[in-house]
């Protein structure tokens, strides 16, 4: 695949953030998304993997035209996104839209489940009166929820109930992708398996193009056709979805995958903690944390070389 077929398109993507410690401490720079290369084909779900603070939501925003990339570029559909004029961010809001972790905290508690989900249409101007209210009505059942449900306000459902109304939100300006951030972290795990086969109906039925952020490997790996692990703002591997699970070639990789199994059984994450984003180690991003580290890895930093096919990794060895 080449850029020019893919939906959404970034190359050498960048976002830094200027932050001070303290009211009058020295500011510094903050490497959220530090230079990432991916494709997406449309139609299908690029999964992004990451411990907190490894630049997931920050993508997110990019993707959302909701903040400027610091550099690089990134296209959708062949457009440079570009969250520059009001008239640009508005024609990517009806290119892709997002779906939040909380729909707590993304529903107005003051509005009708209806007007949550005509907001979008009637700010686009894309219906009013009885053609909104219908199309509406329709959205609701295409999520699973009954019509009347548009009646009631965010606080009388349930947060499965919820995040269906957020994804119904999403698709009344018929976007042809999501940015799904954390869509199921905050829903019961039996509710979890529900919300992603509602999501991959979804998908299927309209050729939607999906990036889908979460920090359980179990999730992006039932989703995703790609996945990218994220690590202070830079993939350590990049893959089909069997290259990552099946065949991990990155240290990183690899204890994700091991926490993700045994937290079923004993409850433990990936041991010690992720190194500030503000001092970053030398070397490679993921010597302070690697078995294998060697004297190369804190000297020289680790370039993505391809493993085989699509199948990417950032790392000195050949584990
Ligand atoms: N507006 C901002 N100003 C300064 N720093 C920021 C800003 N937004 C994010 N960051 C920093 O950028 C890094 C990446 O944050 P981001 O929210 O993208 O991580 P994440 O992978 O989504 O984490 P989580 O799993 O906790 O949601 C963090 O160190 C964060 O503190
Ligand atoms: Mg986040």
């Amino acid at each position: 695949m080449t850029a020019a077929t893919a939906f959404i398109s970034a190359a050498r993507l960048h976002k830094t953030y200027r932050v001070r410690k303290g009211l009058f401490g020295k500011s510094k720079t903050l490497h959220a998304v530090a230079g990432l290369d991916f494709d997406v084909p449309p139609g299908s779900t690029f999964g992004l993997v990451g411990e907190s603070g490894s630049g997931k939501s920050t993508l997110a925003r990019l993707l959302l035209a909701a903040e400027p990339a610091t550099s690089g570029e990134l296209h959708v559909d062949g457009r440079l996104v570009s969250s520059g004029t009001v008239a640009e961010r508005k024609a990517f809001h009806k290119l892709v839209q997002p779906v939040l972790q909380d729909p707590y905290a993304s529903l107005n508690p003051m509005m009708r489940i209806g007007e949550i989900v005509a907001e979008p249409m009637r700010v686009h101007g894309l219906l009013k009166g009885p053609a909104l209210h219908d199309r509406v009505g329709a959205l609701l059942e295409s999520v699973g929820l009954l019509p009347e449900m548009a009646q009631r306000y965010p606080n009388e459902l349930s947060g499965g109930q919820r995040q269906r109304v957020a994804i119904a939100r999403a698709l009344g300006l018929e976007p042809r992708a999501l940015v799904l951030d954390e869509p199921v972290s905050a829903l019961d795990v039996s509710i979890q398996a529900q919300i992603l086969n509602l999501l991959k109906d979804i998908q299927a039925r309209r050729g939607l193009t999906y990036v889908l952020i979460s920090h359980d490997l179990a999730v992006v790996a039932y989703m995703s056709n790609r996945i990218g692990v994220l690590y202070l703002g830079e993939f350590m591997e990049l893959g089909s979805r069997d290259d990552i699970i099946r065949n991990p070639k990155h240290p990183y990789t690899r204890a994700l995958l091991a926490s993700s199994e045994s937290r079923v059984e004993t409850g433990a994450s990936v041991v010690s903690e992720i190194p500030s984003p503000i001092a970053l180690p030398t070397g490679c991003r993921y010597q302070s944390r690697c078995p294998h580290a060697s004297v190369r890895c804190r000297q020289e930093k680790p370039e993505p070389r391809s493993v085989g096919g699509m199948h990417s990794v950032a790392c000195h060895f050949d584990l």
